[in-house]
């Protein structure tokens, strides 16, 4: 299937694939003998397209995404052809007209920003194809069908744990580094923190020394602009949203600098390695963690009723909603439930499978992952 869309993408571009696909990372398809021209053949099974959006602003998207929707959808009778747009908004189109030409019958669409998702969902509306928006809700969109957290609950959980750790530090100085403003998701986990830490702030419980929304996501800016906060601040913090636990690694790279980490509370999301890591070490409070597969597998189930045309039962399984402010709608979705993590709480994504004891309890962390029976 992978051939197809190359062929058929060579076919219309010429030199532009070529260029495109090879100078983004390592995010040109694999396996492309040119020979196969049956959409869907080479797994067996209904074929959908999914398009994933980065892999550079949080390691969920290749880690955990990319094979727990693939297990979900292949268990589902379904032929699954899964691509990163690597943050590249011209390829994240690109990938989309392939999967399109190619005949998927559902396409799963994990936007950059809403503009190119909601143009993507069209076209493929035009062609008949039902569109899934998937963790991300394209504002101004057409897809019928949302699956992601609740994600004000999100930003909650963040709040709620920075204000935990500053218990006992009054007027303790805040900065947050949020996610990017194109992301609707970022939006919904601001408007989480807020509802904890407003109050907070004005009541004078803690103070702000300033928000600042990081575009893309990008974790290296987080970290330069954590850095310009804090020395225009005279160097001093006491407590930090990090949106993700990319930025918060980014963070905690600038507190090493100032001798500040493992003291001052920073944030999290997304319960990578990495950041359950930075977790056990004290140098991050909180992560976020966030049942990916569940969301994996309620998109398997929700591609599968839609490529059968079964509204009706996508529908019974989609029985929330998402406002969409842009398009002045709301959408039919499904809103799993984040869990916060902490130190005393790492263990859960572990058991779960989502990270191996192995990969986070090496070196100077495996005495405290033999303390709280991590293995
Ligand atoms: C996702 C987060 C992720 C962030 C950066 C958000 O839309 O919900 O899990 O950390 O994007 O990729």
């Amino acid at each position: 299937m992978r051939s197809k869309t190359l062929a058929l993408l060579a076919a219309g571009l010429g030199t532009a694939l070529t260029l495109t696909a090879c100078g983004a990372n390592q995010a040109a398809p694999s396996g492309s003998g040119g020979t196969s021209d049956t959409a869907g053949s080479s797994g067996g099974g209904i074929p959908v397209g999914v398009i994933l959006p980065e892999t550079a602003t949080s390691a969920r998207w290749e880690g955990f995404d990319k094979p727990m929707l693939e297990a979900a959808m292949k268990a589902k009778g379904l032929d699954p052809d899964i691509q990163n747009a690597q943050g590249d908004v011209q390829k994240f189109t690109t990938l989309a007209d392939g999967m399109i030409s190619q005949g998927v019958k559902v396409l799963v669409i994990a936007s950059i920003n809403s503009e190119v998702g909601s143009a993507v969902a069209a076209k493929a509306k035009a062609q008949g194809i039902p569109t899934i928006d998937y963790d991300r809700l394209n504002l101004g969109g057409s897809s019928d069908y949302y699956v992601s957290f609740d994600n004000v609950k999100v930003g909650e959980l963040q709040g709620q744990g920075l204000a935990d750790a500053l218990k006992g530090k009054p007027g303790a100085q805040v900065i947050e580094i949020e996610g990017a403003p194109t992301d609707n998701n970022a939006t919904l986990f601001y408007e989480g923190q807020q509802k904890v830490l407003k109050p907070l702030y004005d009541n004078g419980t803690l103070k702000l020394v300033q928000s600042q929304k990081i575009d893309n996501w990008d974790n290296q800016k987080g970290g330069t602009t954590f850095e310009q906060i804090l020395t225009g601040n005279g160097g001093a913090v006491d407590g930090v949203v990090a949106a993700n636990d990319g930025l918060a690694g980014a963070v905690i790279t600038v507190l090493q600098k100032n001798g500040l980490n493992g003291k001052v509370p920073v944030t999290g999301q997304d319960a990578t390695a990495d950041g359950l890591k930075a977790v056990l070490r004290g140098d991050q409070y909180m992560t976020v963690f966030k049942p990916i597969k569940e969301e994996a597998e309620n998109t398997a189930a929700l591609a599968a009723l839609l490529a059968k045309g079964d509204t009706a039962g996508a529908d019974a399984l989609a029985k929330q909603t998402s406002d969409d402010p842009t398009g002045n709608r709301t959408v039919k979705s499904v809103l799993l439930t984040p869990k916060l993590t902490t130190k005393d709480t790492v263990k859960e994504p572990v058991s779960q499978g989502y990270v191996k004891a192995a990969d986070i309890c090496g070196g100077d962390l495996a005495s405290v992952c033999a303390q709280l029976g991590i293995s």
